[in-house]
């Protein structure tokens, strides 16, 4: 009854921003990723009937409060799906900041649902690993996949229309994403937070939902051609508008600080230089940036320079879900 599974993170280029379900997480709108191969997660899961409850380590640490409750609450999820009632014993491996904006419970979620489904032998499709995956964090349901990946909101009440699917696998086209780390603090305002502060109060969401078909749209054909221009400019768009939502908040918040503008600013300075280069920031402070890979030196070194930045991860597009 034990599995080990390894998950990429994702970035997405359409945010995901808004639930209309909170307990099954169901978005208010469409996202796209990119699954990036820089940063995973590898989880084992064991079923055991000796355990009185869930055990999770973290890095090879004991980890209790909150981020358990969130391991736990997923794993009552698994155990109702498979209908059996064993408790686990879960190991899991970031190569990913923490909690940092990059997005660790994506390849975190993905994972631990891969690892566990998988300890239960059920034989499960991708599409539905993925509506399993989305029950613990949204973002997670985009890494069952490499590539290119659209998170369909779907509309019904159960959710049962609400996974990811891949628009073109990894080895469509290689565009690439550099991390700007500034800061591997966790965030003061998690995604959830953010999120519902933003749904319940921002006078700009209204107009972030209206905008999201068109760049939706728009972003798929430019991946399917290939446009790498077209895909930037509405990356970077899309980024800017989901964090202006968080501006006309109740009460206000944003998740950039100094350094978060000053490698903004290098991005479109690389541009002014003839580089295409575009910005993309999720919940927190760090900053991604995508970039062609002839450029690949000067916009690490560019990125290098710029104050604030501790540390630059350089990924290719990367695979979905792997077992070991
Ligand atoms: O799934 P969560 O709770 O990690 O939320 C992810 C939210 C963003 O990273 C800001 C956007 C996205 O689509 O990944």
């Amino acid at each position: 009854m034990q599995a080990t599974a390894l998950a990429h993170t994702n970035i997405a280029l359409i945010k995901y921003w808004g639930k209309r379900h909170d307990a099954l997480i169901l978005p208010t709108n469409n996202s796209l990723s990119i699954t990036l191969d820089g940063f995973y997660t590898t989880t084992s899961v064991t079923f055991q009937d000796d355990l009185k409850q869930d055990e999770f380590y973290l890095n090879d640490q004991w980890i209790t409060g909150v981020p358990y409750k969130r391991v736990t609450t997923f794993l009552d999820v698994v155990r109702s799906y498979a209908q059996r009632q064993l408790y686990a014993h879960v190991e899991s491996f970031n190569k990913v900041p923490t909690a940092a904006g990059f997005a660790s419970s994506a390849s975190g979620f993905a994972a631990l649902a891969a690892a566990a489904t998988r300890a239960l032998d059920l034989n499960i499709s991708h599409e539905e690993l993925s509506r399993l995956t989305r029950q613990g964090s949204g973002s997670a349901c985009r890494s069952i996949y490499g590539g290119f990946v659209e998170w369909h909101k779907g509309t019904k009440t159960d959710g049962s229309d609400s996974y990811a699917v891949q628009i073109a696998n990894e080895n469509h086209w290689d565009i690439r994403v550099a991390a700007a780390v500034l800061t591997a603090d966790e965030k003061d305002i998690s995604s959830r937070e953010g999120m519902k502060r933003t749904v319940d109060t921002s006078v700009f969401y209204q107009g972030w939902l209206d905008s999201i078909p068109r760049d939706l749209e728009e972003m798929k054909q430019g991946i399917i051609s290939k446009d790498f221009e077209k895909v930037g400019r509405i990356t970077e768009a899309n980024c800017l508008k989901m964090h202006a939502t968080t501006l006309g908040a109740q009460p206000p918040f944003t998740y950039w600080n100094a350094s978060t503008m000053a490698v903004m600013e290098t991005v479109l300075e690389l541009r002014t230089q003839g580089i295409p280069a575009f910005f993309t920031i999720d919940a927190g402070p760090n900053v991604k940036v995508l970039y062609l890979p002839q450029h690949e030196e000067k916009v690490e070194k560019m990125l290098r320079e710029t104050k604030g930045v501790a540390d630059v991860i350089l990924s290719r597009t990367g695979s979905g879900i792997s077992y070991k």
